[in-house]
C-alpha cells in the first residue's frame, strides 16, 4: 500500500483545532482511497520557544526534509513572542530551506457562503512568490535607539527567482482559462517591478496560447474588488501576493475560508500546506475555530501527493457541507459540527 510520512506542526492557537480537524477528515479518506498517511507531530511554537528559547530545534530543517510533506496550523502568539522572531524561527526558514518558491491560494465562494461582494461567481488562482522579494530579510538597523536610526530593507528580484514564478503561473493557466495577471508597481518602483515586467512579457512568447496582462497592484486591489470574475491566475511578489491573498481570503467569505500550499515544483524538498488564516489568540481552544481552510489546504496537500481522486471527494464533501449551510457564517457552527459534516458527506 502506498504510505506517505507527513510532518505535522499544528503550532500556535487555533492552528491545533483546525489541524486536529483536517487530519481526521484525511485519515477518513485515505482508508476509503486504499493509501496509508501517518503523522509526526512536532511542538514547534511560540511555547516551544518559551522553553527552549528557539521556535524549533537546530536541526529542524533537516528533520522536516524526510518527510513528503508538512502539514502546518498557524505560527505567532504575539502575547509572548513577537511575530518577527516567531515567525522567521519557523514559518519562513521552512518556505525558504525547501523553496517552496510558489505559495498557491485559490479564491472562490463555496456554495452556500455569501461573500461581502455583488459578484459570486468568480475563480482567482493566487500565484505568490515565496522565497524572495521584499521577504529576502536583507537589511540591518544602525544607531538603534538615537535620533540618527536608519533602518534598511532590501528587496531581491533575481532572474532564476522571478523566472520560475512566473513560468508556475503560465503553467498552472494552461490547465484553466488560460489567463494570467502579473502584478507589479513598475510605475513607481523603476528597477525589480520593471525588471518583473520584462520577465514577464520575455516568458510570454513562450505562452502564444496564454493571455497575459500586467496590472500595478492598486489596480488590481480594485479589480478583485469590482470585477473579481475578470481574473484566473494571478501571479504577484512576496508581499503583494501576501496582501492580496488577504483581500482574496475577504472576497471569498473571510480567513476561514482561504487555503494555501507552499509548493517546491521541482521535488527537491517536501512541500508545507496551512491554512492562511493565523493563530486566533482570541478564540483559540473555543472550538470554534473554522477547519474549512485547513481541510482544503488537506486537499491540496493530498493533490500534490499524487492522491487527486481523494482530493477531489474532500472538496465534493467540503462543498456539500457549506451548500447544506453549515460551515458558512463565520462563529455559528463549532469545529467539530463542521468536521462532522464533512465526514459524514464524504461516507
Ligand atoms: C501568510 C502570513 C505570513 C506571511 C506571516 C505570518 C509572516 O501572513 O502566510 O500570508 O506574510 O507570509
Ligand atoms: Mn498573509
Amino acid at each position: 500500500m502506498k504510505t506517505y510520512s507527513i510532518a505535522q506542526i499544528p503550532g500556535d492557537g487555533i492552528g491545533a483545532d483546525v489541524i486536529a480537524a483536517a487530519w481526521s477528515v484525511i485519515e477518513s479518506i485515505a482508508k476509503t482511497e486504499g493509501f496509508a498517511i501517518n503523522s509526526t507531530e512536532f511542538p514547534w511554537s511560540c511555547a516551544f520557544y518559551e522553553e527552549t528559547g528557539a521556535m524549533m530545534p537546530a536541526d529542524g530543517i533537516e528533520t522536516l526534509r524526510a518527510f513528503d510533506a508538512i502539514f502546518l496550523g498557524a505560527v505567532g502568539w504575539p502575547q509572548q513572542v513577537p511575530d518577527s522572531v516567531s515567525l522567521h524561527g519557523l514559518l519562513l526558514p521552512i518556505r525558504k530551506s525547501f523553496v517552496q518558491y510558489a505559495n498557491i491560494r485559490p479564491h472562490r465562494l463555496l456554495p452556500g457562503v455569501e461573500g461581502p461582494l455583488k459578484a459570486t461567481a468568480f475563480d482567482i488562482l493566487c500565484i505568490r512568490e515565496n522565497t524572495e522579494g521584499e521577504y529576502s530579510g536583507a537589511g540591518g538597523r544602525v544607531h538603534q535607539g538615537s535620533s540618527d536610526e536608519v533602518a534598511v530593507e532590501t528587496s531581491i528580484f533575481t532572474r532564476r527567482g522571478v523566472e520560475r514564478i512566473l513560468r508556475f503561473g503560465f503553467e498552472e493557466a494552461r490547465k484553466r482559462r488560460c489567463m494570467l495577471a502579473s502584478v507589479t508597481k513598475s510605475n513607481a518602483q523603476k528597477y525589480s517591478m520593471v525588471f518583473w515586467d520584462d520577465v514577464t512579457r520575455q516568458l510570454s512568447a513562450e505562452y502564444p496560447d496564454v493571455v497575459v496582462t500586467s496590472y500595478h497592484i492598486d489596480a488590481m486591489a480594485a479589480r478583485m474588488v469590482m470585477a473579481p470574475e475578470s481574473l484566473d491566475v494571478v501571479v504577484a511578489s512576496n508581499l503583494f501576493g501576501d496582501i492580496l491573498t488577504d483581500l482574496g481570503a475577504a472576497i471569498q467569505g473571510g480567513l476561514g475560508f482561504a487555503a494555501s500550499a507552499n509548493i517546491n515544483p521541482d521535488r527537491t524538498a517536501p512541500s508545507m500546506f496551512e491554512p492562511v488564516h493565523g493563530s486566533a489568540p482570541d478564540i483559540a481552544h473555543l472550538g470554534i475555530a473554522n477547519p474549512i481552510a485547513a481541510i482544503w489546504s488537506g486537499a491540496m496537500m493530498l493533490d500534490h501527493l499524487g492522491e487527486a481522486s481523494a482530493a477531489r471527494r474532500i472538496m465534493a464533501a467540503l462543498e456539500a457541507t457549506t451548500a447544506s449551510g453549515i460551515g458558512t457564517v463565520p462563529g455559528k457552527d463549532k469545529t467539530d459540527a463542521i468536521t462532522r459534516s464533512v465526514l459524514a458527506a464524504i461516507e
